[in-house]
């Protein structure tokens, strides 16, 4: 017997390649629904060799599946996952929402799988970012021999990471470039074709240079 599953944000860069991978790693699927915004309605996405058709969220009766793959914003995830997850179904959420909240595991399944077991708290599980879901499984093995106490990371965001929005402005913006001028910047604060930007999201307190000295740094103003 396979599972009732719905990916919401269907429409989405994740959650197109959500329902690719379901289908890829021939995961035990019994129904799969394809959610977007009321908008969506009645859009087709594959589902292998399958087209499901989209349905709105606000229509949708999530107590008929078992899990739900939620790939739209935090903020949507905030109003939704929570709601979702009384209704019954799992919900495994792909933004930063639930991160850093205590009630919800965390988990990259190479790394503590085990942590599904409190899921219930909440019916939500949070994942963490790209950057750090791939850098945690090769962290693992290094933490579990010694342990580690601190890491120091760089990372270079692609285009994508901004959603269909981003990945379509770069688009229009590179064949701007070459016809009639690079269309004005709306996604990011800058022209993104061609460019490189040292901005992602918002700027929050991490991002501001530290005031005070901490673990014996210099301040840096
Ligand atoms: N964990 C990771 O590794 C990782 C990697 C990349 C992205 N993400 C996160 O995944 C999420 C989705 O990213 P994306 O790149 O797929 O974004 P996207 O391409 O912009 O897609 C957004 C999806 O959300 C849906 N949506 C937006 N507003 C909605 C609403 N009010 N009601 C219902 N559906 C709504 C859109 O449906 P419509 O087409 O109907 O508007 C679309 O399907 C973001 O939170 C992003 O930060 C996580």
């Amino acid at each position: 017997m396979g599972y009732r599953v719905a990916v919401v944000g269907a429409t989405g860069n994740v959650g197109r390649e959500m329902l690719n991978i379901l289908e890829e790693v021939e995961f035990p699927v019994d129904r799969i629904h394809a959610i977007a915004s009321r908008k969506s309605i009645g859009v087709e996405v594959s589902f292998g060799e399958k087209i499901v058709k989209c349905e709105d969220v606000e229509q949708f009766d999530f107590s008929t599946v078992d899990l739900v793959l939620m790939s739209v914003s935090g903020s949507f995830s905030k109003i939704w996952s929570p709601k979702i997850g009384e209704a019954g179904p799992i919900v495994i959420d792909n933004s930063s929402a639930f991160r850093m909240d205590p009630d919800v595991p965390l988990i990259v399944p190479e790394v503590n799988p085990d942590d599904v077991e409190w899921a219930d708290r909440k019916n939500i599980i949070a994942n963490p970012n790209c950057s750090t879901a791939q850098l945690v499984v090769a962290l693992k093995p290094l933490h579990d021999r010694a342990r580690i106490k601190r890491v120091v990371v760089s990372t270079y965001q692609s285009v994508s990471g901004a959603g269909k929005e981003g990945m379509d402005e770069l688009w229009d913006q590179t064949k701007g470039v070459f016809v009639l001028g690079a269309p004005e910047p709306k996604k990011f604060p800058k022209q993104i074709a061609f460019n490189v930007i040292p901005f992602i999201g918002a700027f929050n307190d991490e991002a501001i240079p530290m005031k005070k000295p901490r673990c014996g740094m210099k301040p840096t103003r």
